[in-house]
């Protein structure tokens, strides 16, 4: 195992740096400073190369100008918030309404955007560290946050998260990577196979909000309880698919304990890569990169189209801030956040 750390760039004054961690196989894994972004994964393919299996940029201007929020760490409340309102003991908060104005998405934007200071905590690990002032997008709280990247000889990339704030605050972190296991150049990922351990979702309305209701996924184009492809039913005649132009959607995982253990399972049809994802969230929000038009140019100087890429954005349900009677989101001062969520690699 090694860890080097290199210049990336400067932001606002400040240098950026990247750490890349390589594991005795010869895997590596980038994380830079903005937004403590994991910018590259390379693991083997079937074939025995290395391919880097995240879409996204690989320059400063790139991750600062043009993201849809490639591979950052997404906080203070990850996905959305209905009107940009919620209310905590009596006292209403109104946060930034990034989203054709009428919703919060990603919190606003404010920790993915931001300058997260790395250190190498041991031959495998990097510990990014941020602190959000109180008021920042509307949050309560001046919140010290971290995001431990942890890469293993067995291709296990382990990230946890661990918040406290000196105001009792929502708090909902989560990666936003976008994963193509064939490569980041390789096309479409509709021909990846899919299983998320998930019996419900959260049904969405036409501006991405849960309406509330938690219906079973049998029988709808939801259900990925057995391995399906990514492509099968993404254009199925469904309103919810509608909704999304696709998937974009909560899964609640199934028999939530809030242990970590394993709530999905991917494989890119042509590399032979599967990933496993774990964590001890109660869920996550599967992303199949439907409003990317090529429009936006990502790594090597190409654009990056539409469904190029997956996202499974491990979280607590959206808009829980206003659904107290879902899973808890909201911490008291002092009070701890802390959780994990770990993408392993094989053949
Ligand atoms: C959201 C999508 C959004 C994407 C990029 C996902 O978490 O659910 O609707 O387009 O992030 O912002």
């Amino acid at each position: 195992m090694a860890i080097t750390r290199i210049a990336y760039g400067v932001m606002n004054g400040k240098d950026v740096h990247a750490f890349i961690i390589e594991n005795s196989q010869g895997a590596k894994a980038q994380i830079i400073e903005k937004g403590a972004t994991l910018e590259k994964l390379l693991v083997k393919d079937k074939n025995g190369d290395f391919i880097d299996v995240l879409v996204g940029h690989d320059t400063l201007d790139g991750h600062i100008n043009r993201s849809d929020y490639q591979g950052v760490v997404v906080g203070q409340y990850a996905n959305r918030i209905k009107g940009g309102k919620f209310t905590i003991d009596g006292t209403e908060y109104n946060v930034t309404c990034n989203e054709k104005g009428i919703t919060c998405l990603h919190g606003g934007g404010e920790y993915s955007s931001a300058h997260w200071n790395g250190e190498i905590i041991s031959d495998n690990a990097v510990k990014f560290t941020y602190l959000s002032p109180d008021g920042a997008e509307g949050f309560p709280g001046n919140v010290n946050v971290s995001a431990t990247y942890t890469f293993t000889d067995d291709n296990r990339l382990i990230i946890e998260y661990k918040a406290v704030s000196d105001k009792k605050t929502v708090i909902n972190l989560t990666n936003h990577a976008y994963f193509n296991l064939n490569g980041y150049d390789s096309g479409d990922v509709l021909d990846h196979t899919l299983k998320i351990n998930a019996d419900r979702y959260t049904p969405i309305d036409e501006v991405s909000i849960p309406t509330g209701e938690l219906p079973s996924v049998t029988g709808t184009p939801f259900d990925f309880t057995v391995s399906k492809t990514i492509g099968r039913d993404i254009d199925a005649d469904h309103p919810q698919i509608k909704n999304g132009m696709g998937f974009d959607h909560n899964f609640c995982i199934a028999d939530y304990d809030g242990k970590l253990k394993e709530i999905a399972v991917a494989t890119g049809d042509r590399s032979g890569i599967t990933m496993t994802v774990s964590t001890d969230l109660p869920g996550v929000q599967l992303y199949t990169g439907n409003f990317l038009d090529g429009s936006v140019v990502g790594k090597g100087g190409k654009p990056i189209t539409k469904r190029s890429a997956f996202c499974l954005e491990t979280q607590v349900y959206p808009d829980s801030p206003n659904h107290p009677e879902w899973h808890k989101c909201i911490y008291d001062a002092d009070e701890e956040y802390h959780t994990v969520t770990e993408f392993a690699f094989s053949l």
